[in-house]
């Protein structure tokens, strides 16, 4: 499944992971794409508790590890975040304690912070959502959240994770969190993909050592908003594909392989899961028209505005 990244703390990481939010759908589906990725072969899941699919993993988790004595829990990397009405120091370790009980394991290997907002929650620990409909931020500690960091070194020191980090952070934001962190994060998940191709902050994320994690990295089946372009459908992309011989996907995988950093892909269809995992290595060539497909882009598909109210990217980062 790829080559095995080093974290900065020494803990190593399938650089190919299954995404766990596109199989959110039916019952059973999240449970039924982990079993099938498993025995495809991918070693990495990557989950969230925002996904709510959590105890369908779990329960993947365990046919497969029953049905596949050879493999043990320590072969799978298993990546879980927190989500953003959860940041106070208490409730980090309330939320890894709800995603470890429905994951049925007792640690996991990777623990984000899934946004760098915070936002407030009501008593039951839902959300709390404003009139206008929107998160209600919790100003305090998206200004400054060393509490909310600290409570991640924390699950750390304690064993509850192998690791820590963050996900759709920029520059600015990890900065903050270097600033004051005892732990270092260990990697950033963002969205890449090569109508978004991230050069500056994978440069970022490197020379701090910290690990970037590609989600979204066939770039999500969404369209550019203007020219309803779809990475999908991009004609040199697919003439880069149709003369290797190899899916389109697997070309994208390839090439976020070949930058050096983790790739996500997501699918809840077996045949995808399956052939998504069948890494091919591009040639100089390939990768080079990839790259000139990629160059200067800038389209973010994911963009949770509507939701917390602002742009957590305003301008590129
Ligand atoms: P499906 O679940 O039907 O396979 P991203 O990871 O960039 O967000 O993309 C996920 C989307 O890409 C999902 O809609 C998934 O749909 C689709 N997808 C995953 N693998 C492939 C593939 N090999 N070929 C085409 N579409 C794919």
């Amino acid at each position: 499944t790829g080559p095995i990244l080093t974290l900065n703390n020494g803990v190593r990481m399938p650089s190919l992971g299954f995404g766990t939010f596109a199989s959110q759908g039916s019952e059973g589906e999240t449970h039924r794409a982990v079993v099938c990725a498993l025995n495809a072969g991918y070693r990495h899941l990557d989950c969230a508790a925002f996904y709510q699919n959590e105890g369908e993993v779990g329960t993947g988790i365990k046919e497969f590890l029953a049905a596949n004595p050879s493999v043990s829990r320590s072969d799978i990397f298993i990546c879980t975040k927190v989500w953003n009405h959860l940041h106070q120091p208490e409730d980090v370790e309330y939320s890894l304690q709800q995603s470890l009980k429905l994951l049925q394991v007792d640690h996991v290997d990777a623990f984000l912070v899934h946004w760098p907002i915070a936002s407030k929650r009501n008593k039951d620990y839902s959300p709390m959502i404003g009139a206008d409909g929107k998160y209600v931020i919790d100003d305090e500690l998206t200004q400054n959240p060393e509490p909310t960091w600290r409570a991640m070194e924390s699950a750390y020191s304690r064993g509850l994770t192998r690791s820590i980090g963050v996900s759709n952070f920029t520059a600015a934001d990890m900065t903050k969190v270097l600033s004051f962190a005892k732990v270092a994060p260990t990697m950033n998940q963002i969205e890449i993909h090569p109508f978004l191709p991230q050069d500056a902050l994978i440069a970022f994320c490197i020379a701090h050592k910290i690990v970037p994690v590609a989600y979204s990295p066939l770039g999500s089946q969404d369209q550019v908003p203007g020219t309803g372009e779809k990475v999908s459908t991009n004609q040199e992309l697919n003439r880069v594909a149709e003369a290797k011989g190899a899916s389109l996907a697997q070309v994208l995988i390839a090439w976020g392989l070949k930058r050096g950093y983790v790739v996500l892909p997501k699918s809840s269809n077996p045949g995808r899961i399956e052939s998504n995992v069948q890494l091919v290595q591009l040639t100089e060539e390939e990768f080079e028209a990839v790259n000139k497909v990629a160059k200067g882009r800038w389209t973010r598909f994911v963009n949770m505005k509507d939701t917390f109210g602002f742009d957590v990217w305003p301008e590129e980062a």
